[in-house]
């Protein structure tokens, strides 16, 4: 049972990039079953029809899948049109789309560090641009950016993804600073390890997998339901407040790092 009134997002629309898997389609699970409509969006259209689906049947609200790619910007201006087609409106904005995989930089190509780059940082920037243009300018709103705490220290093998979610956390807070008089909130969630993942598939693969537990104050991964508890709380009033934030949500993963190593972790 959620610790959330259940009708708290009723007459809220979102839209969400990455939300036909993972971390994200969970976090438009949550908004859904709190009675939010949500319109999910990655390049794939077919895996956005069975998200859509699923994600209707089990909330018993309405969800539409539209293909864009946020590398793009006039297919995310597209995408955001269909959604105001159909739902009149969009409240919540969370950019979720991402790439990321482990390569050495020695081993990166230009392209490879460009690539992660324009989906994470550049999209992140482009929803949020155009979602400012077509709604939330003249009507207000909230926004979620998925980060990630890899740039908080050093993150070897993955300097690309660490480089981009550096850049999405300084959009957070400009935006916030730039936008608030609007009415439009600007957060984001940086998650740590989160089980059942494509992330944790790519990024901890095999025995990695017990190196980074070991690596984790609580001892085990996140979930992705506690990182939608988390969306779902930024997305409320109960949030009114928090601005140009970063909520961290990893069971002191990046605290904890090489502290566990001496409580022999
Ligand atoms: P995921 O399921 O692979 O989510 C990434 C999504 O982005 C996919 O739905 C993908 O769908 C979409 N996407 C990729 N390129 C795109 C593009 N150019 N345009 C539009 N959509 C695009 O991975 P996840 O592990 O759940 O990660 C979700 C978010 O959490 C990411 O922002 C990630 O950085 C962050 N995060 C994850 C973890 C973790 O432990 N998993 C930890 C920290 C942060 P298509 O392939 O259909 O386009
Ligand atoms: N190691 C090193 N380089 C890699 C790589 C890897 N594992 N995977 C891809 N690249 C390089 C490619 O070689 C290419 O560079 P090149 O043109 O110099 O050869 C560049 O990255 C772009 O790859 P491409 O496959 O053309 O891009 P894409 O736009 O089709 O896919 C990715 C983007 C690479 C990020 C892909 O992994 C993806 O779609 N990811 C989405 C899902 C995801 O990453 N989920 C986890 C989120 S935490």
């Amino acid at each position: 049972m959620s610790v959330f009134r259940e009708d708290v997002l009723e007459g809220k629309v979102a839209f969400v990039t990455g939300g036909g898997s993972g971390i994200c389609k969970g976090i438009t699970k949550a908004l859904m079953a709190h009675g939010a409509k949500a319109v999910i969006t990655s390049r794939k259209q077919e895996r956005l029809d069975a998200a859509a689906k699923e994600l209707a049947e089990a909330t018993e609200s309405e969800c539409l899948g539209v293909a864009c790619d946020v590398r793009q910007p006039e297919t995310v201006e597209a995408a955001l049109d269909r959604a105001l087609e159909r739902f009149g409106g969009v409240d919540v904005v969370v950019n979720g789309a991402a790439g990321n995989f482990l390569a050495p930089a020695a081993q990166l190509s230009y392209n490879a560090f460009r690539t992660v780059l324009e989906i994470d940082s550049i999209g992140t920037y482009t929803v949020c641009r155009a979602a400012f243009d077509k709604h939330l300018k003249a009507n207000g709103g909230t926004i979620l950016n998925i980060s990630a705490t890899l740039h908080y220290g050093a993150t070897p093998l993955q300097t690309h993804a660490a480089a981009a979610k550096a850049a999405v956390d300084a959009v957070t807070r400009s935006l916030a600073v730039e936008w608030g008089r609007l009415g439009i909130r600007v957060n984001g969630i940086a998650p740590g390890p989160i089980d059942g993942t494509e992330g944790i598939s790519r990024l901890a693969p095999g025995k990695a997998r017990d190196a980074m537990i070991a690596a984790i104050p609580i001892g085990r991964m996140g979930e992705i339901e506690e990182i939608a508890n988390v969306a779902l709380f930024l997305c409320t009033d109960a949030a009114s407040l928090i601005h140009g934030e970063t909520i961290v949500a990893d069971g002191g993963h990046w605290l904890g790092g090489p502290a566990m190593q001496l409580l022999g972790g």
